[in-house]
Parts: C-alpha cells; sequence; structure tokens
C-alpha cells in the first residue's frame, strides 16, 4: 500500500472511532437503561434483554477493531488481514440481523401519545443508534476493508 493510501485508510480509522465507536459507547449504556425502564414499567417480560445483549456483542466487536483489527491497518496490513475483516463482516452480519429483530419488537408496542414516555425516547434513542449503526458498518465494508483487499 502505498502512501498516500495508507494516510487515507488512516483517516478513516480515525473518523470511525471519533463519530461511530464513540457514540456507540455514549448512547448504548442510555439505551439499555431506557429498555430497563420499558420493561420495568410494564412492558414485556424480556425486553430489555436483546438491548443489552446487543450493546455487549457491539463493545466485543469495536474492542476487536481497536485492539487487532485497526493496529494491522495502521502498519499497511498484512497476511492475516484478509480472515479477521472476514470474521469483522459476519459479526456485521449478526448485528444487523439483531438490530432488525429489535425493531421488529419496538414496533409490536403499543404507540405512545406522551414523546416524554420511557417508550418514546427510547424508541427516538433508537433510531437515531440504528442510523449510525448502518453508517459505521457501511463505511467499514464498503470504503474501509476494501482497501485492504488488494
Ligand atoms: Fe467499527
Ligand atoms: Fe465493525
Amino acid at each position: 500500500m502505498n502512501a498516500e493510501r495508507l494516510a487515507a485508510a488512516r483517516d478513516l480509522v480515525e473518523h470511525v472511532l471519533e463519530r461511530f465507536h464513540e457514540a456507540h459507547r455514549r448512547e448504548l449504556p442510555r439505551i439499555v437503561a431506557m429498555a430497563r425502564d420499558v420493561e420495568a414499567g410494564g412492558g414485556p417480560a424480556g425486553f430489555a434483554a436483546p438491548f443489552a445483549a446487543l450493546a455487549e456483542a457491539l463493545e466485543m466487536h469495536m474492542f476487536k477493531e481497536e485492539m487487532r483489527l485497526f493496529p494491522m491497518m495502521e502498519q499497511g496490513g498484512n497476511s492475516l488481514i484478509v480472515q479477521l475483516m472476514d470474521d469483522m463482516q459476519a459479526e456485521h452480519r449478526l448485528h444487523g440481523d439483531e438490530g432488525a429483530h429489535i425493531e421488529a419488537l419496538l414496533q409490536a408496542m403499543p404507540t405512545v401519545a406522551d414523546a416524554g414516555s420511557s417508550l418514546a425516547l427510547l424508541r427516538k434513542a433508537w433510531d437515531k443508534f440504528g442510523a449510525d449503526l448502518a453508517e459505521h458498518t457501511q463505511v467499514e465494508d464498503e470504503w474501509l476493508f476494501p482497501m485492504f483487499r488488494r
């Protein structure tokens, strides 16, 4: 990889960390807490569990990217990087499926008139997070990872 492409890849890694990893770490604990409020406030038993599971899976995923994949990228890539990117992309698909499952759970909940209710706040925060996660995955799958596949 030439110096120009390596600099572009490093910039993209920096962007992913600031724009997505940091945002998820700010928002997910809040989202899990709101889901627990909804469950505690008469929501279905187990309602918060998939939110907590996704938050945990995503934290482990981002940790692997930060500790293993991104440092390999900073060095310009190596022979192990393709396997690791394949693993990360498989996890992206799992998170996408889990997100769609949560989306369906939210849609099955009643509509609420009160915009300040736990459920309304959760829906709003989830919509923002969901859009971020989709963009995060797209940037990695379609822009960052392909730079190291040639
Ligand atoms: Fe990431
Ligand atoms: Fe990722």
